[in-house]
Order: C-alpha cells, then sequence, then structure tokens
C-alpha cells in the first residue's frame, strides 16, 4: 500500500464558506425556502480546513453535518447569511458562495400565526427583492478571491457557458462554478459535474464526488489567489 503525504497546501489561507439554503419568514411558523442540503459547501468547507486553510462556514439551515475543524455561524434568512458574510469575509484570502440564497423575502411578516379565515382561499404573498450577497462580497473584497455558484438548467453547453460568463460580469465576482440542473443531475447524492470559469471562459472541468469537485475548485482558487499577489 502506500502512504499518502498529507497535502497542506492551503496552510495560511483564511476561507469563508457559505452552504445551505436561506429561509424567509411567513408568519411565526412558516417559510420560504429551497431544497439545497448544503452539501457542496460543506464538502468545500471540509477540504479547505483538511488542506490547512482557517474556514469559517456560514451555514443556512444545513441538512448535512457541518466538518469538524471549521468556524461554524449558523444562519437561516438572508439577512442573517448577509451580515455574517460581510463580517467572516473581511480579512479572507478567499469567499465563496455556494449557499441558495432566496432571491426575494415576504415583504411584510406577521407576527401571528397566519389563520386560514383571514387569508381566504385564493391568498397572495407579496414579496420584495433581497440583497444580493455575491455582489456586495466583489465589490468589498477587490483583493480577495471572490466565487459564485450558478445552477443553470439550459441544456445547451455553449450557450450555458454564456450565461455563466454573463452572470460572472454581472456579479464582479473572479470565478463561477457552473453545474447543470437536470433530473439526475446536480441534486441529491449524485455525481457532479461542473465547470469552473473566470471572466475569459472555462478554466477548468471537475466531475465525481463532492470532495474530488471541491478539490478541484480549491485548486482554481489558489492559483487565482497566486496571480493576484
Ligand atoms: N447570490 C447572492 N445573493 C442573492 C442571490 C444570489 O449572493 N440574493 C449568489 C449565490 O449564492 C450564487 C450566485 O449569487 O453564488 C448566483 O446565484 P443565482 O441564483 O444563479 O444568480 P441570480 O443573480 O439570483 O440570478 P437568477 O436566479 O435569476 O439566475
Ligand atoms: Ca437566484
Amino acid at each position: 500500500y502506500a502512504i499518502v503525504a498529507p497535502t497542506r497546501d492551503l496552510e495560511g489561507m483564511r476561507v469563508v464558506v457559505s452552504a445551505g439554503g436561506t429561509r424567509e419568514p411567513i408568519d411565526p411558523v412558516r417559510f420560504l425556502g429551497n431544497r439545497s442540503s448544503g452539501a457542496h459547501g460543506v464538502a468545500l468547507a471540509a477540504r479547505a480546513a483538511a488542506r490547512g486553510a482557517d474556514v469559517t462556514l456560514v451555514g443556512a439551515n444545513l441538512q448535512v453535518e457541518a466538518p469538524r475543524g471549521v468556524r461554524l455561524v449558523p444562519v437561516s434568512t438572508t439577512a442573517e447569511l448577509r451580515d455574517a458574510m460581510l463580517l467572516a469575509s473581511r480579512d479572507a484570502h478567499a469567499t465563496i458562495m455556494a449557499a441558495a440564497v432566496a432571491d426575494y423575502r415576504v415583504a411584510e411578516v406577521s407576527d401571528a400565526k397566519l389563520k386560514k379565515d383571514a387569508w381566504g382561499s385564493s391568498p397572495t404573498l407579496r414579496l420584495t427583492e433581497n440583497p444580493d450577497v455575491l455582489v456586495e462580497l466583489a465589490a468589498r473584497m477587490p483583493r480577495g478571491v471572490v466565487v459564485g455558484f450558478a445552477a443553470e438548467t439550459e441544456p445547451d453547453a455553449d450557450a450555458r457557458r454564456a450565461i455563466a460568463v454573463a452572470k460572472l460580469a454581472r456579479k464582479g465576482c473572479d470565478l463561477l462554478v457552473l453545474n447543470q440542473v437536470g433530473v439526475d443531475l446536480g441534486f441529491g447524492d449524485v455525481e457532479t459535474v461542473v465547470e469552473i470559469l473566470d471572466a475569459s471562459g472555462v478554466v477548468a472541468t471537475a466531475s465525481g464526488p463532492k470532495t474530488s469537485v471541491a478539490d478541484a475548485i480549491l485548486d482554481v482558487v489558489r492559483s487565482t489567489l497566486q496571480e493576484h499577489a
């Protein structure tokens, strides 16, 4: 058998990862949410810590266990996630927005549990737009590497990449991890296929278990950081 020396190639690097999915309250017992379990972000945090980085994991309603050896900051709403990310990433070398952030929140959150007789048979919820955390992070930390995620359902690969490059430019981030969401791609505990892009287009492709994909993303983050230095 072979003894593989542990690589501590991220020693000295401060990494902040958001993971999971934000929830927006409707009333004290109900919320608007999404299906993100947090597995991708948690795998990133785990691999970064295993490779020697100082890791803060901002976990939004994680459905998977947080890894050992990371600083966990639990959050629920987008507003909480935003505050935690802006604080934690102030002196970070790499900030990775793997969380599924709700684009909208409920405009008027009810203090009391909503009752059917008051709401009627066809109620409407008024929503209001949430701040874009990734845009704020990218604007605030021009020296560090900022990574966004995008799950696109566009079936044509070239069109999908074009959407991703445009999204990267719009967000102002350094890297964007693109994965295709389909029937058996991207959700659940299946193998993952991602493309990692910078402003020039695809710089790396990774597939396989979430840990290998996480390592590939961290490799690109590391080399981008070296280019910035
Ligand atoms: N994101 C964020 N704050 C938001 C919405 C998204 O920080 N309010 C981040 C996500 O964490 C992700 C990236 O932006 O890293 C891309 O998210 P995505 O939902 O694909 O982009 P949107 O700009 O919301 O565009 P759309 O949902 O219309 O595709
Ligand atoms: Ca969105």
